[in-house]
């Protein structure tokens, strides 16, 4: 049978691209989706941080700012879904139009600048997710960043973890959009030891029992020098369970239509596939994998999704391909995942985990 968004995608081509992402979320939230066939293999399922994944395929931050249609995502396929990123105070983000499309490339630059509904209303969605029974299979991840007009960003984390770590299954550190400004400063060391340090200690504050872990996203922009120096602070802190890489990138390639790549903003997509799965494989090298790695940037393949797996990532996640490919990605990469794993004669996913990187010695 025809892929149900194949009759959908040139009419969401022609739309302008925030449109076309709001008419989807409004779509979600009626129930009224096809929703694509799931793969359930225990091939694939990944146990982490004493939680289980069914697939290590998530939803990655920024399509569902404002966590209201969690469900939807869980049924459509993804193993774990990251809702966000969410700000303390309510606020609007940049001037529109603000997200942009090269359709042949596959990639999208986006300059949202954290729009979102802020804490409350976030909070009464996640609950009414949280209310559901039963839950639908998937682990809940929250990524969490500052309002515009903070100076102190310190202040904006600590409240959302005191609030939301209790109702996560993870927590997202996110310091690395590069639309908001001087939030990317944060990725240095003697600011990141302070902002983990006072996390750290606010979850432990909000959650006596079972607190969820903390994970911080990275840019891929990020030279060897700044990984090390980042690696060394997470492994000193001991405040981060997990990394993930990458957010989207500042880079514009050569062969990118220029009026496109004028745009400023992230840019994710195809385009930053190689540059993520290196900076993954960089960091798992210097962490010596002793820090679970989320790995995410232009996935759109099982082949994709496996490289990143292979160069050192325990989960992945997709935001992209969603936008060119529509639902059946997940399933498709599932899929393929289990064909590759049966090809390389590996019983389960996690024995791909860094074996790119392990081969080198
Ligand atoms: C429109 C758009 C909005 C995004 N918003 C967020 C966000 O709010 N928080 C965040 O951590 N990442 C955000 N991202 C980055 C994605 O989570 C992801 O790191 C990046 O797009 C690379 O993955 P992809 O190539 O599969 O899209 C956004 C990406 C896009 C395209």
């Amino acid at each position: 049978m025809k892929n149900p968004y194949d009759c959908l995608r040139p009419l969401f081509f022609r739309l302008d691209a925030e449109r076309a992402h709001h008419l989807t979320v409004c779509a979600l939230k009626t129930g009224m989706v096809p929703m694509p066939k799931t793969v359930s293999h225990p091939a694939l399922e990944v146990s982490l941080w004493d939680r289980k994944f069914p697939n290590p395929v998530g939803l990655a931050a920024g399509f569902d700012k404002n966590a209201a249609v969690i469900a939807p995502m869980m049924k459509m396929g993804f193993g774990f879904v990251e809702v966000g990123t969410v700000t303390p105070k309510p606020q609007h983000g940049n001037p529109r139009p603000r997200i942009f499309r090269d359709v042949d490339n596959e990639a999208v630059i986006n300059r949202m600048g954290f729009p979102n509904d802020g804490l409350n209303r976030f909070k009464e969605n996640l609950q009414r997710f949280l209310d559901k029974k039963p839950r639908p299979a998937g682990i809940l991840g929250i990524n969490i960043g500052m309002n515009k007009t903070q100076t102190e960003p310190a202040k904006d984390y600590r409240l959302l973890v005191q609030q939301l770590a209790p109702l996560a299954d993870y927590i997202t550190v996110n310091i690395s959009s590069p639309n908001t400004p001087g939030l990317r400063d944060l990725q240095k060391r003697a600011p990141l030891m302070d902002l983990l340090a006072q996390i750290h200690d606010e979850r432990t504050k909000a959650c006596k029992i079972a607190p969820p872990p903390l994970l911080v996203k990275f840019a891929p922009d990020l030279d060897e020098a700044q990984q090390g120096e980042l690696v060394g602070a997470l492994l000193d802190s001991k405040a981060a369970d997990g990394i993930i890489l990458t957010n989207t990138t500042l880079d514009r390639p050569d062969y990118l239509d220029p009026d496109f790549a004028a745009e400023k903003g992230g840019l994710s997509g195809a385009p930053l596939r190689d540059k993520s799965t290196a900076v993954i494989r960089s960091f798992y090298r210097l962490t010596k994998g002793k820090i679970p790695i989320i790995g995410l940037g232009g996935i759109s393949s099982g082949a994709d999704a496996y490289d990143k797996i292979k160069a050192g990532a325990t989960l992945v996640q997709l935001y992209s391909a969603l936008v060119f490919k529509g639902p059946s990605v997940i399933e498709q990469i599932n899929t393929e995942l289990v064909d590759l794993l049966q090809k390389d004669g590996l019983a389960h996913i996690s024995n791909a985990v860094g074996m790119d990187v392990k081969k080198e010695k």
